[in-house]
């Protein structure tokens, strides 16, 4: 082979792996910049996520802080996170109770609720549960408390129409003239139509000046079931507070 061939050969291959490397690194630019793009809407999204959470946290101890400044307690509460009702749902039942004084109050899942609603004044509360041991926590705290008028009444889930589980509608025979209904309770969570039942078994028994709340209406099944609450009472309307698991007050209008 003459020398001019073989620095002509030698002169492609090199070009060849020149152009491998050329197109090897843009390729690796490529697949870097898709990298740094996924990274980057990831730290955004926590930023956002960040930014959001202390938003609420701060808006709860606002809302702790109101609560502590509009009722003296007199033992300390429970932490209000998880299962309890967050602050701003307890300021909400506070301002309710004191502004339209309810004679008769039934509430459905007892805890820290019922003694915010009787330290801040309500006449009568009935508080049912659907588990003996929650019953008997939230009976010490009124005691601790001092708090008076209140019967926390358990009730045996079992399914119910819909519902996997709700109260014994037997053990509201009694009940009549509810000027405030607060539903917390059942759990609900994994079950949409938990807290169903509600509205068959207690619209009839309300007052006509009543105002019903509903926690957790951030969930689709809670929603649905304050929207059905409201057309079952054509002289009320239906506000939806921006708290942190959805609170729905219907009121007359
Ligand atoms: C949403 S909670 C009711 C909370 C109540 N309204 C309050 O403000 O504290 C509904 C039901 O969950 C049950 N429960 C309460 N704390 C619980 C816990 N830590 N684990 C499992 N169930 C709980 C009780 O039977 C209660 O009636």
């Amino acid at each position: 082979m003459s020398m001019e061939i073989l620095s002509l050969l030698v002169g492609a291959g090199a070009l060849l792996a020149l152009v491998y490397v050329i197109r090897s690194l843009r390729a690796l630019h490529q697949k870097v910049g898709r990298q740094t793009e996924k990274l980057s809407n990831g730290i955004q999204k926590i930023n956002e996520l960040t930014r959001n959470s202390s938003i609420q946290d701060y808006r709860q101890l606002e809302a702790y802080v109101q609560l502590h400044s509009l009722i003296k307690f007199s033992a300390p509460l429970p932490a209000t996170r998880g299962w309890v009702g967050s602050p701003d749902l307890l300021l909400t039942l506070a301002q309710i109770v004191k502004t339209h004084k309810p004679k008769l109050t039934v509430e459905l899942g007892s805890g820290v609720s019922t003694v915010v609603m009787a330290k801040a004044g309500a006449r009568k509360i009935i508080s049912f549960d659907g588990s003996s041991e929650f019953a008997e926590i939230t009976r010490n705290l009124l005691k601790d408390h001092g708090a008076r008028g209140v019967e926390v009444r358990f009730s045996k889930l079992s399914p119910y129409k819909k519902s996997s589980g709700w109260y014994d509608p037997n053990s509201f025979k009694d009940i009549k003239g509810i000027d405030l209904l607060v539903i917390d309770g059942p759990q609900g969570g994994d079950d949409p139509e938990a807290r169903y039942p509600a509205l068959e078994v207690l619209a009839g028994k309300l007052s006509s000046k009543s105002i019903i709340v509903l926690d957790d209406v951030k969930r689709a099944g809670e929603r649905k079931l304050a929207e059905d609450f409201l057309k079952a009472l054509p002289k009320h309307r239906l506000e939806i507070l921006d708290h942190e698991k959805g609170t729905a007050v219907i009121r007359p209008k």
